[in-house]
């Protein structure tokens, strides 16, 4: 029996050797991701597809790839996959939840402490030698302790980002889909309010929900101007769920104050986006789960769930277990 065939998308901070030892391996080196073309083709003679957030999944690639016995993404989203096709033919999907909760809602921390006090114009100012003197009133922020943070959608990054709130003492508030248990709201000490009221009400807007076709644009020109002149917004979710156009508007006519974004749209924001002129804007590169040991367990997570899939098991992490129902 021939041996079976893996295609990994980019080179993984972890030991292959697991996958290595049922399959044959081939590893995309390169730093960007392997272009669609190329892809496709590869599709055509692999059994398991180990791929990343930046790879698109669709349905021409799912097709073609007749022998694919699973696809296994390191992340947690998986917006950029067609789900759908792939349980069509009875591929399971798998992603990374949970290892990544904690640093992302660490960064999400971060990026807001940043945004409200400053830090990266702070930083620039300092280097380019325009400190003069102790000034009462030099680079000026927003206070984080007793402000209100408005948090859309309540899984679980969403969870962390309000149990680290409650260190500062602020008021949160949530919106969400569906309505979570009283048990967790009263532990969590969030109120549940409408996305109308979360955005009138919020000091720190901060969005952990998946990107569908329901939240593309969730936040567009109206749902800015509902937010106050002094808030500001947090995305470590994925950037079209935030209108880049609108939120250009926003920032640089004061709509709202300041924002921080760790996802764009697209990715890599284009050379030529006004957003990157904006002094009340932080930009960081889609980093949000990008510490050491996170990468490494989300790398161990996609490999185990790879392996499941090749040997025809349960993957540990699918997110369409329907592809077992009828077996
Ligand atoms: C990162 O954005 C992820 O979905 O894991």
């Amino acid at each position: 029996m021939s041996r079976l065939r893996v295609f990994i998308t980019r080179c993984l901070p972890t030991d292959l050797q697991p996958l290595q030892q049922i399959a044959d391996v081939e590893v995309w080196t390169e730093r960007r991701p392997p272009p669609y073309e190329i892809l496709l083709a590869k599709v055509k003679e692999i059994d398991g597809l180990l791929c990343l957030l930046s790879d698109r999944i669709d349905r021409q690639l799912i097709e073609a790839a007749t022998s694919l016995k699973v696809i296994s993404q390191m992340a947690v989203g998986y917006d950029n996959v067609d789900v759908s096709s792939a349980t069509a033919r009875g591929i399971p999907v798998g992603h990374t939840p949970g290892v990544l909760t904690d640093a992302t809602a660490d960064f999400t921390w971060a990026l807001l402490m940043a945004a409200a006090r400053r830090i990266v114009e702070a930083d620039k100012f300092t280097r380019a030698l325009q400190w003069q003197t102790w000034e009462p009133d030099l680079l000026l922020g927003a206070d984080i302790a007793g402000a209100t943070l408005g948090i859309v959608g309540l899984g679980r990054i969403g969870q962390a980002v309000a149990r680290r709130a409650r260190g500062f003492e602020m008021r949160i508030i949530y919106t969400s889909r569906k309505r979570c248990e009283p048990k967790l709201e009263v532990s969590l000490g969030v109120e549940f309010v409408s996305f109308e009221r979360l955005l009138q009400e919020s000091d720190f807007v901060s969005i952990h929900t998946p990107l569908t076709a329901d939240t593309y644009h969730l936040f567009g020109a109206s749902q800015l101007a509902l937010m106050k002149p002094s808030a500001i917004l947090i995305n470590t979710a994925r950037g079209p769920i935030v209108d880049p156009h609108a939120l250009y508007q926003a920032l640089s006519c004061g709509q709202i104050a300041g924002a921080a974004i760790d996802v764009t749209e697209p990715e890599p924001i284009p050379a030529d986006s006004p957003l990157l002129s904006l002094d009340n804007l932080i930009i960081t590169p889609h980093i949000g789960s990008a510490s050491r040991q996170t990468r490494k367990k989300m790398a161990d997570i996609a490999i185990e769930n790879a392996i499941a899939g090749l040997q025809k098991r349960r993957l540990p992490y699918c997110v369409n277990p329907e592809v077992y129902e009828n077996l």
